[in-house]
C-alpha cells in the first residue's frame, strides 16, 4: 500500500474498542451464568481468535455487529474441544487462556500462527506448573503449541519476573479456580483491566499497591458491557494530529485508564497539544475525548514505570521523537523485543530507511531526531514484519515524509484495527 505526504488533517474519528477489554469480555462472560452482552466489542482478528476458541470449548457466542452475547455456562461449564484450539496472532488469547485451561478437568491443546510460536510462554508455564496444572511446549522450546493438563489447582502467591498483564491475568484466572487465594505482586502495575472486569462480573479481588489478590469460587454473573475505545488505536491518530502542519482533530471516545494512558502524559511533556473533553466512566473504565492539535514536539527520556502503561505505543512514540527537536532515549523496554515482531530491532531498521538517526539498545531506542522543517523524514519501502502496530505508525510516518512510503505487509492492521487506513483517509480529506 503507498502512502503520500498530507497538508491537511482535520475532522471527527471513534476509534474501535478496545482490545484488552474485548478479549477480557469474552472470556468472563463465557465463565459467568447467564447472558452477557458486549457492544462496542473490537471486530479484530485477535480478538475474533477468542469468540473461536471459547466456541470451540463450547460456548454459544453470538456476533451481530452491534452486539456480542455470550451465553456463559459459569466456572464449570466448559467442554472439551474437539480439535486443537487456534489463537491465531494473539499473545492475550494465548496467554490468558492458558491460566483457565490450567484448571480444566481435561488436557487442550493450543497454538498460533508463526509469530505466536515464537513468542515466549515459560511465563505463564511457570506460576501454572506451580499452581498444579501440567504445560509442556510440544517443541520444547517453551513456545506454543502448548498441551495444557488441567489439574485442582492450589493458590499461591506469586512475583512475575516480567512486568506484563498477560502473565498477571492468566494467574489471576487460574486463582477463579485455586483451593486458596491467589496474589500477584508487579514490581510496576501493568494494565489492570482484567481486576475491574473480575469485579464487575462479581469476582472476590482485592487491590493493593502493585498486590492483586482473587478469591477462589465466585459466583459470576453475566453482565452488559459497553468497551470503551482503545486508547493504543487512538495513539495513531494522536501522533497524526500532533505532527501534520494545521492538523485538529477529534479523537472520540478514548479509554484512559491510568495503566494505559502514558502516551498522553509522554505527549504532553514533548509540547504536545492535547486536551481531555468530557470525562467519563464506562463501568469501571474511565474514558474522554481527545482533542489533539499540531504542536512542534521536542525529544524526552521515557524509561521505568510508565513503561507498562506505554508499551504498545512505544512504535507510534519513536514517530514522534524521529520529528521532535533533540533526542530521545527509550529504556527498560526490553519487552519490545518479543512482541508481534522485535519491534526494537523493526523500528530502528524502518526509521533508519526513512532517514532517521536512530540507534537500537538492548532495552530501548535512542532517537537523534529533527524538526520536519529542517530534516523531513524519507518516504521509503517499510516492512512491516506482519506486525500491525509497525503498518500503522509508519502509515501515520508517511504523512510527514517527502516522497512515496510503501508499506509492503499493510493488511496486518486486521488484527487490532481492520477500518485503520479508511479511518485515517476520512481525515486526510476532512
Ligand atoms: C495485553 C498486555 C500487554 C500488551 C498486549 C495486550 C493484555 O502485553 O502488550 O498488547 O491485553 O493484557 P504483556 O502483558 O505481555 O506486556
Amino acid at each position: 500500500m503507498i502512502f503520500h505526504r498530507t497538508s491537511h488533517l482535520k475532522g471527527e474519528v471513534t476509534v474501535p474498542g478496545d482490545k484488552s477489554i474485548s478479549h477480557r469480555a469474552v472470556m468472563l462472560g463465557a465463565l459467568s451464568k447467564g447472558r452477557t452482552e458486549i457492544t462496542n466489542f473490537l471486530q479484530g482478528a485477535d480478538c475474533l481468535s477468542t469468540i473461536d476458541c471459547f466456541r470451540r470449548l463450547g460456548i454459544e457466542i453470538e456476533n451481530r455487529p452491534a452486539c456480542i452475547t455470550i451465553h456463559g455456562k459459569g466456572l464449570d461449564g466448559l467442554k472439551a474441544p474437539g480439535d486443537i484450539l487456534d489463537a491465531g496472532n494473539s499473545g492475550t488469547t494465548t496467554r490468558l487462556i492458558s491460566g483457565i485451561l490450567a484448571a480444566q478437568p481435561f488436557e487442550t491443546i493450543l497454538t498460533g500462527d508463526a509469530s505466536i510460536q515464537k513468542r515466549p510462554m515459560l511465563r505463564i508455564m511457570e506460576p501454572l506448573s506451580m499452581m498444579g496444572a501440567r504445560i509442556e511446549s510440544i517443541k520444547g522450546n517453551n513456545c506454543a503449541p502448548l498441551k495444557i493438563t488441567g489439574a485442582p489447582l492450589k493458590g499461591i502467591h506469586y512475583c512475575p519476573k516480567v512486568i506484563s498483564a498477560q502473565v498477571k491475568s492468566a494467574v489471576l484466572l487460574a486463582g477463579l479456580y485455586a483451593e486458596s487465594p491467589t496474589s500477584v505482586t508487579e514490581s510496576a502495575l501493568s494494565r489492570n483491566h482484567s481486576e475491574l472486569m473480575l469485579r464487575t462480573f462479581g469476582a472476590d479481588i482485592r487491590t493493593e499497591g502493585t498486590t492483586a489478590t482473587i478469591f477462589p469460587r465466585p459466583l459470576l454473573e453475566g453482565q452488559k458491557i459497553s468497551v470503551p475505545g482503545d486508547i493504543s488505536s487512538a495513539a495513531y491518530f494522536i501522533a497524526a494530529g500532533l505532527l501534520v502542519p494545521g492538523a485538529d482533530i477529534l479523537i472520540r471516545n478514548v479509554g484512559i485508564n491510568p495503566t494505559r494512558n502514558g502516551i498522553l502524559k509522554v505527549a504532553k511533556s514533548m509540547g504536545g497539544n492535547i486536551t481531555l473533553l468530557n470525562e467519563r466512566q464506562e463501568g469501571e473504565e474511565p474514558v474522554a475525548d481527545l482533542h489533539v492539535t499540531y504542536s512542534p514536539l521536542r525529544g524526552t527520556a521515557v524509561e521505568g514505570e510508565i513503561i507498562p502503561a506505554l508499551i504498545d505505543e512505544l512504535p507510534i512514540l519513536a514517530v514522534m521523537a524521529a520529528s521532535a527537536e533533540g533526542t530521545t532515549v527509550i529504556r527498560d523496554a526490553a519487552e519490545l523485543k518479543v512482541k508481534e515482531s522485535n519491534r526494537i530491532d523493526v523500528m530502528a531498521e524502518n526509521l533508519s530507511a526513512m532517514g532517521c538517526d536512530i540507534t537500537a539498545t538492548e532495552d530501548g531506542l535512542i532517537i537523534h531526531g529533527k524538526r520536519p522543517e529542517e530534516k523531513p523524514l524519507q518516504g521509503a519501502v517499510i516492512h512491516a514484519h506482519g506486525d500491525h502496530r509497525i503498518a500503522m505508525s509508519f502509515a501515520v510516518a508517511s504523512l510527514i515524509a517527502e516522497g512515496e512510503t510503501n508499506i509492503t505487509d499493510s493488511e496486518c492492521v486486521v488484527i487490532s484495527y481492520p477500518g485503520f487506513y479508511e479511518d485515517l483517509r476520512k481525515l486526510c480529506r476532512g
